[in-house]
């Protein structure tokens, strides 16, 4: 009910579709930077691009777990997890949970177990890509994958970037919002020399936008400088709708369809789709 009325809300006469892409895109969404939105833009795009047809599936890969709560699906200590992917070798879809209430959304969830997982991996046999080794393993086709983070540029997050062959970075439009980001850019580079020739940045979000203050202005023409047709139109805006969502084990495309975050969200998922199946994005990240 919530799915569909969201959608009516949203995009009430059907007009907007989000192309489907002709190959599965894997996306990681990273930023070492802590609370910048990385778990909420992760939630809210694979429910605007599932309720719009294209089959999606989430990996949690923070131990904090933060996107399986976010998607209501079970985690606590015990439920099969991507721990077990990396440490195991157990299949992904062997661990993986259909989303209630929202058709075409899976979830890989993260149990605490996942914590250890950055010093265990350590002393494993192809410890970087063995996230991307159960992704490519996997029998059933996604459209979409996303993979959200932790903030952090250990090895959780440099499997992710191994596994994708796009990374999204959610930018919060804050002072210091740039200071570390040439880190996670030399980290990103260091993975396509080394390990995923394939990978680029493709997709900026700025997030947490805050009309009043000039500073979210200036960070939004610094940014956009930078990264230039990188960086989505869509702007997401901080929204208390956005914040109390996910303590309904909701996203806030479905709690509050006609609220600005929720907007703000559909039409970056819309943006994405529309990239993803027009330009094959530019290589040079
Ligand atoms: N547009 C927004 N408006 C208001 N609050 C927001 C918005 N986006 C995110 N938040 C809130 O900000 C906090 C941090 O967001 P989120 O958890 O998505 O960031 P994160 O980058 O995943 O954090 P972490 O680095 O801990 O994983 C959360 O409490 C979230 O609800
Ligand atoms: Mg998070």
């Amino acid at each position: 009910m919530e799915a569909m009325r969201a959608v009516q809300i949203l995009n009430p006469s059907g007009e907007v579709t989000m192309p489907r892409p002709d190959r599965t895109r894997v996306m990681c969404v990273a930023n070492q930077k802590g609370g910048v939105g990385k778990t909420t833009t992760t939630v809210n795009l694979a429910v605007a691009l599932a309720l719009h047809g294209n089959r999606v599936l989430v990996v949690d890969l923070d131990p904090q777990g933060n996107a399986s709560t976010g998607l209501n699906v079970p985690h606590h200590t015990g439920v099969p997890d991507v721990y077990d992917c990396l440490i195991n070798s157990m299949p992904l879809e062997e661990v993986t949970q259909a989303v209630e209430g929202i058709p075409n959304l899976w979830c890989v969830p993260a149990t605490i177990d996942l914590a250890g997982a950055e010093i265990e991996l350590v002393s494993v046999v192809a410890r970087e890509s063995r996230l991307d080794r159960a992704i490519t393993a996997y029998p059933g086709h996604f459209d979409y994958v996303f993979i959200d983070c932790p903030p952090s540029l250990g090895l959780l997050t440099v499997n992710a970037l191994v596994a994708a062959q796009e990374v999204l970075i959610p930018i919060q439009c804050e002072y210091y919002a740039l200071e570390g980001l040439n880190q996670l850019i030399n980290n990103i580079n260091l993975v396509r020399q080394h390990l995923n020739p394939r990978l680029e940045v493709s997709t900026i979000l700025l997030t947490m936008y805050d009309r009043r203050t000039r500073l979210a202005d200036a960070v939004e023409q610094d940014v956009r400088n930078h990264f230039g047709d990188k960086v989505l139109h869509a702007v997401i805006p901080r929204n208390v709708r956005v914040s109390e969502a996910p303590s309904y084990g909701q996203s806030v495309v479905t709690y509050d369809p006609g609220s600005r975050g929720a907007t703000s969200y559909f039409e970056a998922a819309q943006e994405i789709a529309e990239r993803g199946v027009k330009e094959p994005v530019s290589r040079n990240a």
